[in-house]
């Protein structure tokens, strides 16, 4: 019998649950075995596994998160643990690998197939839609859908009081979730990372608004926006495993500088992780289940090295470089449609 493994790294997001059980109750019938890694790379680095089964696997299509536990665990950044993980890949016997995971853990899946696994099939996941070589990766709709309804229940209080209220939301080199949380939450301005922030335009465009009596606005603001001059707001410069700051506090900076320059009463919301928690939208479960079913359909051809994407409504698979080679910006013809209904 084969043994494939299963992990989850990186940020979770909903829609992972569905790619595990997927896996489970493909690969189990045709004769494999599944071993579940506890979280992410960290659960190879120290050999932490757990059998699944249709069991372990009932009653999880519905549930946010990741029963396997994640982590941002990056072996290649500690001397001697890509080893470990090579090492532990074969005392656990594992005939191949499916990892779940964004640009970063899929990024280690794209080395360990050059350096020791070729066996690895890469399943793409992420709240921020920014990998390429697929049209959407699970999690993405989840966070803009519970963004739009946030931006819905702001409006209604920015309204009553009259007030701006800036709605900080996730998004660290890629504006997705703003921008579609935006347009679907009919956002009065949307900040994105891919172009730097005029504040000047931006309280210009509110002052607009309000000469024709709107008393109150709505701005996204994606977190990993910066002002046009200056540079990205951060929490703290203390770098995670794959290299990236904690950001946060973007909207507090441009909060003050509206109140300051317009005048108008301002409040701030960050969404935070909010907008990755919880149970997964239909589309979510969906996509997940389908990459899932194909990630087994590619162990079974022994097609390795690859990734799992979804190009037009097709699951397709392309090359695991492919798929972190760029990172996937916002479509510029899709904020050119917002910005019909800015100010
Ligand atoms: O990559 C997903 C994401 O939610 C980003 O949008 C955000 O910048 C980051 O993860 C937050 O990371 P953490 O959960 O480690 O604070």
């Amino acid at each position: 019998m084969s043994k494939i493994g299963i992990l989850t790294g990186g940020g979770d997001c909903p829609g992972l649950n569905s790619v595990i059980r997927a896996v489970v109750r493909m690969a189990i019938p045709e004769g494999y075995e599944i071993i579940g890694i506890k979280n992410g790379w960290k659960g190879l680095v120290e050999g932490d596994t757990i059998p699944l089964n249709f069991d372990a696997v009932s009653g999880i299509l519905p549930k946010g998160g990741t029963i396997l536990g994640t982590s941002r665990t990056n072996p290649y950044k500690k001397e001697g643990q890509p080893e470990k993980v090579k090492a532990n890949f074969k005392k656990i016997g594992l005939d191949a690998l499916i990892a779940v995971g964004g640009e970063d853990t899929l990024g280690v899946a794209a080395k360990l197939t050059k350096d020791g696994i070729p066996s690895i099939v890469g399943v793409p996941k992420t709240i921020d839609n920014d990998l390429s070589a697929t049209d959407y990766t699970f999690g993405f709709d989840t966070a803009i859908n519970i963004a739009m309804e946030c931006l819905d229940r702001l409006h209604t209080t920015a309204e009553s009081h009259h007030r701006i209220i800036v709605a900080e939301l996730m998004g660290r080199h890629a504006g997705w979730i703003a921008l579609e949380a935006g347009i679907a939450g009919g956002a009065d301005m949307i900040l994105i990372p891919e172009l730097a922030i005029d504040v000047e335009e931006v309280c210009a465009t509110l002052k607009k608004r309000h000469q024709r009596g709107k008393t109150f606005s709505i701005v996204v603001v994606a977190e990993g926006a910066q002002f046009k001059a200056g540079t990205m707001v951060t929490q703290e410069q203390k770098l995670d495993d794959f290299g990236h700051v904690r950001l946060g506090g973007i909207g507090e900076a441009l909060a003050a500088e509206i109140e300051k320059r317009t005048g108008y009463e301002t409040r701030v919301s960050v969404l935070g992780h909010i907008q990755r928690g919880g149970s997964p939208t239909a589309f979510d479960r969906i996509l997940g289940t389908r990459f899932g079913v194909k990630a087994v359909e590619l162990v079974k051809a022994a097609k390795f090295g690859r990734m799992v994407a979804l190009q037009g409504n097709k699951i397709i698979d392309v090359p695991l470089e492919d798929a972190v080679k760029d990172l996937k910006t916002v479509d510029m013809e899709l904020y050119d449609i917002a910005k019909v209904f800015f100010g």
